[in-house]
């Protein structure tokens, strides 16, 4: 299904994307969980400055990634084992991904974001704010959101803290959370 995939997926969301980016510091380092060809999201990113890593599980989509953008470290691998390039980031997205995961992957995932973002760093992913349950258009696999409430729980679990969030113009919920502290902190600690 990655084909059709890739042929489907419209703009929609880039600027939404691109205009929360606005919030991180000039050329931070991305992690795009679950990025798919790399466009249209990870792509324009790229072109603003920002250094994207991505993810993804499907070979023929990450293949894809790898020839929209060369230059940005990719790796085939599934979130809930990524070793997420070893290292930490300045922000990570996870957009259209989320809510494919079973409800305990969900929670394993924002527990692991809260440890690879810097202190102050940022996590931006789509999932309804409401609790419900449907079928992927594409896959027909089963897809739940875990709603508003059970999300800040996570993500306050996991030591971060709902920032906000918006809708872009395909009626996607976009979350918004940060980790508390700024790396100027921890970068001048004795
Ligand atoms: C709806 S697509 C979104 C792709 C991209 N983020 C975008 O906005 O175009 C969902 C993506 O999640 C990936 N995916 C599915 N299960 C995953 C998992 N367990 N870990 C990471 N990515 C996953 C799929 O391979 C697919 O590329």
């Amino acid at each position: 299904m990655a084909a059709d995939f890739a042929r489907l997926r419209s703009g929609i969301g880039t600027q939404a994307v691109v205009g929360w980016a606005q919030c991180l510091p000039p050329g931070a380092s991305i992690l795009d969980i679950g990025c798919g060809t790399g466009v249209p999201i990870a792509s324009a990113l790229w072109h603003r400055g920002f250094a994207v890593h991505g993810i993804d599980p499907a070979p023929s989509l990450l293949a894809a990634f790898r020839r929209n953008l060369p230059a940005a470290p990719a790796a085939c691998e599934a979130a809930e084992s990524s070793g997420f390039f070893y290292r930490q980031f300045d922000a990570a997205i996870a957009i259209g991904v989320m809510f494919l995961l079973p409800e305990s992957s969900q929670r394993a995932l924002i527990h692991r974001v809260g440890q690879l973002l810097h202190p102050g760093g940022h996590f931006l992913f789509t999932a309804p704010c409401q609790t419900c349950r449907w079928a992927d258009s594409l896959t027909g696999r089963p897809s739940r959101s875990l709603g508003d409430a059970r999300y800040r729980q996570l993500l306050a679990d996991a030591g971060l803290a709902l920032a906000g969030g918006f809708v872009d113009e395909g009626a996607n919920h976009y979350f918004h959370a940060r980790r508390p502290g700024t790396r100027e902190t921890l970068d001048s600690a004795p």
